[in-house]
């Protein structure tokens, strides 16, 4: 079964990250998003790709020197369109609710955490506390580019299902070693630069493979003849709906 995930919610319909985005999913029929998250620092997990305001709200900045508070007067919809101003950044509290509310499976990617370890612990058991709210009927998959950061969350929810994320040129010989340290089920490459061989490679070692960003259709469709398991796109709403299944 192949699976897309709606690469930061319905994102080139909506405003990536907002719950509008996410939201979009069900009306498209796609059952997986990808979502980013990061932590303010009074400790409020939030979902964001970017450390900073300056991209995709009204404000600039550092995320990370926000309170919770500040949510409620950020825009985070009118840089995409008119449509969709007074969209704000979500919690990740109303990001589970939403899950829920939807039955809506979701990787959960973590940021950055301000490159601060108490912030990054901090992270990771908020995370923790909140996937116990998380109906059993709804999937959740956990990735990182940082795999200390999936390790030691690992420790915290040893069932969680995680995945380790790498770049073309993070993609070395010891990809393997960094995937059983981790104790990672699943392998996220990037599209660029991806070969058949790398593909079977990552398949013979018994992972699940998805790659991000795939955005052309005749690209998808080579890395499902590969083998892939699933894609991360910004355009889930032109792949046809037999695709946008709910996959393992
Ligand atoms: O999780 C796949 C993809 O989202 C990783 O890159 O920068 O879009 O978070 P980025
Ligand atoms: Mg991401």
């Amino acid at each position: 079964m192949k699976t897309l995930y709606a690469h930061r919610g319905m994102s080139s319909l909506a405003p990536e990250n907002t719950l509008s985005a996410f939201k979009l999913c069900v009306d498209h029929q796609v059952h997986w998003f990808e979502c980013d998250i990061d932590i303010l620092h009074d400790g409020t997990i939030v979902v964001s790709h970017d450390s900073t305001l300056d991209r995709c709200t009204d404000r600039s900045g550092s995320l990370f020197e926000l309170k919770r508070q500040a949510l409620d007067s950020i825009d985070a919809g009118s840089w995409f369109s008119d449509e969709f101003i007074g969209e704000r950044i979500p919690t990740l509290d109303q990001l589970i609710d939403l899950m829920n509310q939807y039955r809506l499976n979701a990787n959960i990617e973590i940021k950055s955490c301000d490159s601060n370890a108490d912030a990054a612990r901090d992270l990771l058991s908020g995370l923790d506390k909140a996937l116990e709210r998380l109906d059993s009927q709804v999937e959740y998959i956990i990735s990182s580019f940082n795999p200390m950061l999936l390790a030691e969350f690992k420790k915290i929810r040893p069932q969680a299902r995680v995945a380790c994320l790498f770049e073309t040129h993070t993609l070395n010989d010891d990809w393997h070693v960094i995937m059983q340290w981790v104790g990672a089920e699943f392998i996220h490459p990037q599209n660029q630069g991806l070969t058949r061989e790398q593909v079977q490679m990552f398949k013979a070692h018994g992972y699940k493979v998805n790659v991000w960003t795939v955005n052309a259709k005749d690209r998808a469709n080579q890395l499902f003849n590969w083998g892939v398991d699933g894609i991360f796109t910004d355009v889930a709403q032109r792949f046809p709906k037999g695709r946008r299944m709910v996959g393992k």
